[in-house]
């Protein structure tokens, strides 16, 4: 398995293969192809749980789904969430949030969004914890934000270079760059140490991710502009079902071959 050194590393020599995952399937197909990183992310309550946002997912949702993603990806680095309103009220609050995830969810190193919580992730980092940074569009903000492309002028843009390299310097050894123009997201990679790995950044990030239900087309009918899908599950499993329903239905199944035929009663 890659160490967060080892992740480190990969900047200017290769890039990162990020794509989220939630529960044991998902996470065994991830180190199937052998993906450098699973993000068990937040965006859970949304592909997985059908809630409207990040916003009513718990820390123990959170923990629950790393450590089913874990028992299905053992040599896979994940990456798992901080969740809403779990590092913003209190900062010894937050580092004791952080502590639990990180010591109960399996994962390798914690997210946590926004650019509100850099004592918490200092104070992480001090207890050796390692932690990934989330700027730009930050989903649990989307009450504020609303789901689209932020930082898209002079100031918000300078604002948020000087957020990456404050989230460097309190400790961080990655981050996440989401729904930022393309030339902004290049300027924040050249000007931190660390790995950026982008979703709706463009090409120059140090790496990528996407959510697993995007990518693949599973559940999910509406994609974000900057996703590109690589399979359409959603039809192989419409088709599927319907014809385990047909012929349910029509008594072609079950059939002969997919009977147990030891007789019981004379
Ligand atoms: O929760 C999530 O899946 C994320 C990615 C969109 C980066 O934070």
């Amino acid at each position: 398995m890659k160490s967060t050194a080892d992740l480190i590393s990969m900047k200017n020599n290769d890039r990162i293969v990020m794509v989220t995952a939630y529960d044991y399937p998902s996470a065994k197909l991830a180190e199937k192809a052998e993906v450098d990183v699973i993000l068990v992310g937040d965006s859970l309550g949304m592909v997985v749980l059908g809630y409207e946002s990040p916003v009513q997912v718990t820390l123990d949702d959170m923990i629950h789904h790393s450590k089913a993603a874990r028992r299905g990806a053992g040599n896979t680095f994940i990456v798992v969430d901080m969740p809403f309103g779990s590092h913003h009220a209190d900062v010894n609050e937050g580092i004791k949030n952080g502590i639990r995830l990180y010591q109960n969810s399996d994962a390798n190193m914690i997210k946590m969004e926004g650019a509100e919580s850099f004592d918490v992730i200092e104070g992480l980092v001090k207890a050796g914890v390692p932690v990934c940074g989330h700027l730009g569009l930050t989903p649990q903000h989307f009450g504020i934000t609303g789901f689209k492309m932020q930082a898209g002028d002079t100031q918000q843009a300078e604002k948020l270079i000087e957020d990456a390299k404050a989230l460097e310097a309190a400790g961080a050894s990655m981050m996440v760059l989401e729904a930022i123009p393309m030339d902004l997201a290049k300027k924040v990679t050249e000007s931190v140490n660390i790995p950026t790995i982008g979703i709706g950044a463009g090409i120059h990030t140090d790496g990528q991710v996407l959510v697993y239900h995007d990518v693949l087309q599973y559940g999910s009918d509406r994609l974000p502009k900057f996703v590109k899908p690589y399979a359409d599950v959603n039809s192989v499993v419409e088709e599927g079902l319907t014809n385990y329903r047909n012929e349910v239905k029509s008594r072609m199944f079950p059939s002969e071959e997919t009977t147990y035929k030891k007789r019981v009663y004379e």
